[in-house]
């Protein structure tokens, strides 16, 4: 069990909007707004927890990649869910949910789920569906991680000041691998992973609440800052420079293609095994192919497990990934995956072969910005701006 009281406290306290975004752009009516982010607090090594995260979203990943996957996934790690929390009202009442740019329905726990795990037992109470409509439908979701099943009901929902009014969102009456303190998942993907939008209107989560794009700035755990989310805009205090598009390739998840692009580390130039890479906040480490992972791991002095001396985060190789003709620097001391406790593994790891993309995870968007836009199909990426 992973109920965190301290989480619950902390979000009372950061549900204030915050400051200064970059302009709306012209047509664009409603105002950026940006939410403090936060990782649930959970329990255990930091190294394994990032282990595990990484292979449930390969897993994750692999099921959509090769459906029929989909069911034949890995053992539920409650530890895997390295997720970030946003407050979210529905009619009358208020939850967190988990933000995922990796899937497309929004649900909500309901009063009568029931689960073999637990999975029903960690939010702070089920949904009151009785200010809702129930549309008599039915959703079934399965995640890299776990699962979520039940109805569909429509009503009136507000995200980070967004609005969406008779709007379809799921509550679910059966979960498994969703042991976080979270109170359900509102998934950030386009409508075609969306099984609520396919059972009604066809539309995402971003459509009924009529995103144009969002930005996350992920901090680095030693600055003690909170990450945020922005919604409708970008927090220009949070990066430097202006933002690198790569065009979105598919318009399913963040996918963008990996065409003429490569890795420099150490004087080698590795070309991607992989054809396409997605932008996954929800993914710890990046996720590269074997080869290029095995290609690294001689380049920065890690072992094939990646473990790697704690002293390469001063005095390693820059890892650069050229993506659409430009480049972007991880140093060594944002890849090289510290557990505070003397043990070290390599950030940049393999599997993406396994799930079928490369994953440019936590570990790049700590150092890279991202921006997600929704209007112009695109991924943004700028230099983080650390405190
Ligand atoms: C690593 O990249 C940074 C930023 O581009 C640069 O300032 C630094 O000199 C590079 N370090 C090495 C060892 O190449």
């Amino acid at each position: 069990m992973k109920f965190s009281l301290i989480a619950c406290a902390v979000l009372a306290s950061s549900v204030l909007a915050a400051p200064a975004v970059s302009p709306p752009k012209p047509g664009q009516a409603i105002p950026a707004v940006t939410l403090p982010i936060q990782k649930h607090a959970v329990e255990g090594s930091k190294i394994d927890r990032a282990r595990n995260n990484a292979k449930a979203q390969i897993s994750k990943w692999g099921a959509r990649t090769h459906p029929s996957l989909v069911g034949g996934n890995a053992p539920l790690t409650n530890d895997a869910n390295e997720l970030y929390w946003a407050p979210v009202k529905v009619g009358s009442q208020s939850f967190t949910v988990d933000l995922d740019t990796g899937s497309s329905d929004f649900w909500l726990r309901g009063a009568d789920c029931t689960s073999n795990d637990g999975s029903c037992g960690n939010g702070q109470r089920g949904v009151d569906v009785s200010e809702f409509s129930d549309t008599g439908l039915t959703y079934d979701d399965g995640y890299g991680s776990g699962s979520a099943s039940g109805e569909i009901y429509q009503g009136t929902y507000t995200l980070a000041g967004l609005t969406a009014k008779n709007a379809y969102f799921g509550v679910s009456t059966s979960e498994t691998g969703f042991t976080d303190p979270a109170d359900g998942l509102f998934g950030l993907g386009f409508a075609a992973l969306s099984n609520i939008g396919s059972s009604t209107n066809g539309k995402a989560p971003i459509d009924e609440l009529k995103v144009t794009s969002f930005g996350f700035y992920l901090s680095n755990a030693a600055d003690g800052d909170n990450g945020e989310v922005t919604f409708q805009g970008s927090d220009s205090r949070k990066y430097t420079g202006s933002f690198s598009y790569l065009p979105l390739n598919a318009r399913t998840y963040w996918q963008f293609s990996l065409s003429g692009a490569s890795i420099s580390v150490g004087g080698r130039n590795i070309r991607f095994s992989v054809a396409n890479g997605i932008a996954d906040t929800g993914t710890t480490l990046i996720i590269v192919g074997d080869s290029e992972a095995s290609a690294i791991y001689k380049a920065i002095g890690a072992d094939s497990q990646g473990n790697i001396n704690c002293n390469v985060a001063r005095t390693g190789p820059n890892v650069t990934f050229n993506l659409g003709g430009k480049s972007f620097v991880i140093p060594p001391s944002v890849y090289v995956f510290n557990d505070g406790q003397g043990s070290c593994i390599s950030g940049i790891m393999g599997g993406a072969g396994q799930a079928g993309v490369v994953i440019f995870g936590d570990v790049f968007t700590r150092q890279y910005y991202t921006l997600f836009d929704v209007t112009n199909r695109r991924v943004g990426f700028a230099l983080a701006r650390h405190p």
